[in-house]
């Protein structure tokens, strides 16, 4: 069995949370690789509906390995109440397992990412507020402390200590904010170690064994393709790589043992925070859409911004991913739609483009060229085969698919398991 990751394809939340958890069935390892809480995963299925922000969407499997890679930023208190909330709710987490390398999140990272915001004004990013830019930032500066200093107390308490000084100059000499007490971080940290150490483990092992005993490993990605800092809509990005390539770095994985890349569209596009998105809809049909699908943040229940399916990006996301199959999700969300518009480029200063601008400047002037297509007008989610889906629906796939340049193998018409149509092996 293979090595399949599962990446968002858009701005985050297309339902990767659904597919890892649909998938987890035949999954004997799930590893969660970037990011941290600012992910949202929504999952259903017999244990209940959850949210889950840091722990992979494969336990509720009742073998099925989960590991926080590397490459996720763990606000250890935000895990800790995960764990606790998944307890009560009787889920297993004993199969659950942290790397040690995982940087954690401060309570100054918190500190510092509403202060930046507030500092950037209009410009604002929008972030959900967990610290993780400022996270992330420390790890890149080596400023970070790992879930591995956790279990060596003496040495968090000197680094913590240069550090913190470092960081309540900032505080108070640039923010004019009162200093974080290291006294109080520190007693706090430790308590937090204590609870977390039953999980901390060099994990790449781990996962190494698992590919190696030929089973099915599933990595779940966070955020998506257009929130890359590198290819996404700089400076209105998160700050880890959701792509399949970061996958690599997040779980300790060559690129060579990873066998399929599965890229999770939603049937239209959405976006929380800020930044440009040139199909957004700010209109009855927006409005509409957003009612119907509920589109409210699974981590901050901000609206998300929606619009139609943006073809442009879609083929840019498929490139820099290269997917090997697509999942689209919510395809029952336009059921009810007489016409379908699909973005199959832009006008930009006049010229007719078909490629996804670098620059925010660039992206905000775009203007969408829509293709449209017809609606079907019946109700979907009750269908569990491909064939048995209304024509002009399997032509709009057929369209998207011709964008992304792979198979639509997995279709979504609603946010349970079952409601869920495999049309081909992902393989
Ligand atoms: P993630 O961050 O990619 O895991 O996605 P989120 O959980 O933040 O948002 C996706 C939302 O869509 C959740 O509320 C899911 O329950 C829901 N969902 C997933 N697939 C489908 C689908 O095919 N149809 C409908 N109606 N909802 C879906
Ligand atoms: P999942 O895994 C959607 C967005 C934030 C903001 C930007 C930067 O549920 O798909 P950050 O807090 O990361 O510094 O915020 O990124 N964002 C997400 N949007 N889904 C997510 O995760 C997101 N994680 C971050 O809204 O615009
Ligand atoms: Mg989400």
């Amino acid at each position: 069995m293979p090595v399949i990751a599962v990446i968002g394809a858009q701005w985050g939340d297309e339902g990767k949370g659904k597919v890892v958890d649909l998938l987890t069935e035949k999954a004997e390892m799930v590893v969660r690789f970037s990011g941290g809480d600012n992910a949202g995963h929504t999952v259903i299925n017999p244990w209940g509906k959850f949210a889950l922000h840091l722990v992979p969407a494969g336990i509720f499997s009742p073998r099925a390995v989960c590991l926080i890679g590397n490459g996720v930023v763990i606000n250890p208190g935000a895990l800790i109440d995960e764990i606790e909330l998944l307890n009560r709710s009787g889920v297993d987490t004993s199969r659950l397992f942290i790397s040690d390398r995982a940087n954690l999140i401060m309570p100054y990272h918190i500190l510092f990412d509403g202060l930046e915001e507030k500092w950037r004004g209009g410009k604002a990013i929008g972030t959900t507020g967990k610290g993780i830019g400022p996270a992330f930032s420390d790890k890149a500066a080596r400023l970070g402390i790992r879930t591995g200093d956790l279990l060596d107390k003496e040495a968090l308490l000197e680094r913590l200590h240069s550090i913190l000084d470092y960081k309540n100059a900032i505080l108070t000499k640039v923010y004019g904010v009162s200093p974080l007490s290291l006294d109080e971080v520190y007693h706090q940290y430790c308590q937090y170690g204590e609870c977390l150490a039953p999980y901390i483990r060099e994990t790449t092992g781990m996962l190494e064994e698992a590919v190696n005993r030929g089973e099915l490993v599933l990595l779940e990605g966070a955020q998506g393709a257009l929130l890359d800092p590198d290819f996404g809509t700089y400076p209105y990005t998160t700050s880890s790589s959701p792509l399949a390539g970061g996958g690599c770095l997040g779980a300790g994985i060559g690129p060579s043992r990873i066998n399929a890349i599965l890229g999770v569209f939603k049937a239209y596009c959405t976006r929380v925070g800020s930044g440009p998105m040139p199909t957004e809809l700010d209109d009855e049909t927006g409005h509409l859409i957003r009612e119907r699908a509920q589109e409210y943040g699974a981590t901050t229940g901000r609206p998300r911004r929606c619009g139609w399916f943006d073809a442009v990006a879609a083929r840019f996301s498929a490139r820099i991913n290269g997917f090997t199959a697509a999942a689209i999700t919510r395809l029952d969300i336009l059921d009810t739609l007489p016409r379908l518009k699909l973005c199959v480029g832009y006008k930009l200063d006049g010229k007719t483009i078909d490629y996804f601008p670098s620059s925010v400047g660039a992206l905000d002037r775009c203007q969408p060229i829509y293709e449209e297509l017809p609606g079907w007008q019946v109700p979907t989610t009750h269908i569990r085969r491909y064939e048995q889906l209304p024509l002009q629906a399997r032509q709009y796939i057929a369209r998207l698919e011709e964008f992304i340049a792979c198979p639509a193998n997995l279709v979504c018409v609603g946010p349970e398991r079952e409601q869920s149509i495999l049309r081909k092996p992902l393989l």
